[in-house]
């Protein structure tokens, strides 16, 4: 690669690309590895320095690609290796890096070692997952307390078989692995070596923080709370997650990405959950590095309001001081998109992306977000993500409509709209495996493309900016006196500053500093002698 530096992953931004909606290459209605390369010049033209792939390796598409069943073979619907390799390397050719999706907690029920580990208690692999006899008379109540999502239903699952229970953390059909068992380690290590020796530049880590649980299966303690999201946690999952020897396979995880290359080539970016003090422990120490970068998640459930971004602001550079760096995220995969968080005004959606191209911090984009893509309501009923149906199967569609927290992640995952033809330019199928959104026809890579002032030049040019000046992808970050709706910050690198001033609220605001605008977020911003007017809902970016 070109950029031989070894931090490269700290002044890059991230682009998620979910490969089923990015683009199909075959005319099946399902994105392809093919697509994706297809469109790699449009993200190196984006500015962007490294693309996250969710995961494509092969799977029953339960979960559509979180299931998986082979850790090192490609879903067929995606393409084979040769194409994954080409993928790389025209990444690389392109000045981008490329990060895989690794999904090392559990496995789908169809991969051949469950299906081993399930066939007996005395098998091979009897001991790659976790099992364990039940209470009660003839074992039939689960082990423990131990549950699923939204603390729901247990997490344990019967095996007729076995007659013993196994684990599945999150959905059923997806059991926890044994990473107790040095096999399972030792085969799961083989896997993300051979994804290295292919040029992979580093990896998502799936929910890593949930991978080492208690090994004497204890109850989780009650202990009523909010969770993330606000939801309300009954339990206390200590033994469940977070736990310390998740940093400690943190730690082995660095040591083994460390072996290409020499350190700090390949990037590991966690996805974890929990208190500023847990999540930063994953970082490991100066003894032991660990992760490289964790995901932020703070940003998805922003209230608009100054006071929110500035308390977000401060706590970011007190819970992640220099040279630690959070990976912010304004929307993924399984979240609401940006734009209906705001109530579709793509006035808000631009400051947000403006603050989280130009805050401290490693940005990650989720495809159409740079076009202010929105949520397509699709009803639970019907829906072929598998969320909902196990864990919410009594939610009425009246409820799931109005929370603002999509159940349905279908809804979310809807094919890029590239331009305004039948298939949106993502397929030339009838039948798309979702439905195109209902904005594709008029909100869409094309259509913004021929506009100046559209939200993917706004993005484009952030990104590039962030790409290009060293204030905003290797500078510090201070707040800077600004009163009311507006949040301003400098951010200092070598004796140069930028400027970021953000107006949040309804009415046009005066900041009382100086310098030239570079980038507005929309028209009407201006220098004045007396300071820099800003309309209702913009921000700028300002230099000396
Ligand atoms: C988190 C992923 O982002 C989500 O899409 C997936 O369903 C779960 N982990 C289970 O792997």
């Amino acid at each position: 690669m070109s950029e031989g530096a070894g931090d490269w992953w700290r002044r890059t931004t991230i682009y998620q690309v979910y490969p089923r909606s990015f683009q199909d290459s075959d005319g099946d209605g399902i994105g392809d590895l093919r697509g994706v390369i297809d469109r790699l010049p449009y993200l190196a033209d984006l500015g962007i320095g490294t693309v996250w792939l969710s995961p494509f390796f092969a799977s029953p598409q339960r979960d559509f690609g979180y299931d998986v069943s082979d850790y090192t073979a490609v879903a067929p619907e995606y393409g084979d290796l040769a194409t994954a390799r080409e993928l790389i390397d025209t990444a690389h050719a392109l000045g981008m890096r490329v990060v895989l999706d690794l999904v090392l907690n559990h496995t789908s029920d169809e991969h051949p070692w469950f299906l081993e580990s399930a066939s007996s208690r005395d098998n091979p692999k009897a001991d790659w997952y976790l099992w364990h006899d039940g209470r009660g008379r003839g074992g039939r109540r689960p082990p423990n307390n131990w549950k699923g999502p939204l603390d729901l239903r247990t997490a344990w699952r019967w095996s007729e078989t076995r007659r013993q229970w196994y684990l599945a953390s999150f959905l059923g059909f997806q059991p926890d692995l044994n990473w107790r068992n040095p096999e399972v380690r030792a085969a799961m290590f083989a896997a993300i070596r051979f994804w290295l020796d292919l040029g992979v530049d580093g990896f998502r880590l799936d929910v890593f923080g949930w991978i080492m649980k208690d090994p004497a299966f204890r109850d989780n303690p009650l202990r009523p709370r909010l969770g993330g999201g606000d939801v309300i946690r009954l339990r206390d999952r200590v033994f469940t997650e977070g736990t310390p020897d998740n940093v400690v396979l943190a730690q082995d995880l660095r040591a083994v990405v460390d072996e290409v290359d020499g350190a700090d080539d390949r990037m590991l970016v966690g996805e974890v959950f929990g208190g500023p003090a847990k999540v930063r422990s994953y970082l490991g120490d100066e003894r032991r590095p660990g992760l490289h970068l964790v995901f932020a998640f703070d940003l998805l459930e922003f209230r608009f309001t100054a006071r929110f971004v500035r308390e977000t602001l401060e706590r970011y550079e007190r819970e992640f001081p220099a040279p630690s760096l959070p990976a912010t995220v304004l929307e993924n995969h399984d979240r609401s998109r940006v734009m209906d968080r705001v109530g579709g005004d793509e006035r808000k959606a631009r400051v947000l992306a403006m603050l989280l191209l130009t805050m401290r911090g490693v940005p990650t984009l989720y495809q159409g977000q740079e076009i202010g893509m929105r949520n397509t309501y699709l009803p639970l009923r019907g829906a072929l993500d598998p969320f909902g149906r196990e864990v919410l199967p009594w939610m009425p569609e009246w409820i799931s409509r109005r929370i603002p927290e999509r159940i349905n992640r279908d809804e979310v995952r809807t094919p890029m709209p590239w331009d305004g033809s039948a298939g949106a330019g993502f397929t030339t199928s009838a039948h798309p495996w979702l439905p195109l959104g209902p904005e594709s026809g008029v909100r869409n890579v094309a259509v913004q493309e021929a506009d100046a002032g559209s939200m993917l030049h706004l993005v484009r040019d952030l990104v590039r900016l962030r790409r290009d000046r060293p204030e905003l992808h290797s500078g510090s970050l201070r707040l800077l006196p600004a009163e009311g709706d507006v949040v301003a910050f400098a951010r200092e690198h070598e004796g140069r500053a930028l400027h970021v001033v953000l107006n949040m609220g309804p009415r046009e605001a005066l900041w009382p500093g100086s310098g030239d605008i570079l980038r507005a977020t929309g028209p009407g911003a201006e220098a004045t002698a007396a300071g820099i007017r800003i309309p209702a809902c913009t921000g700028v970016a300002l230099v000396e």
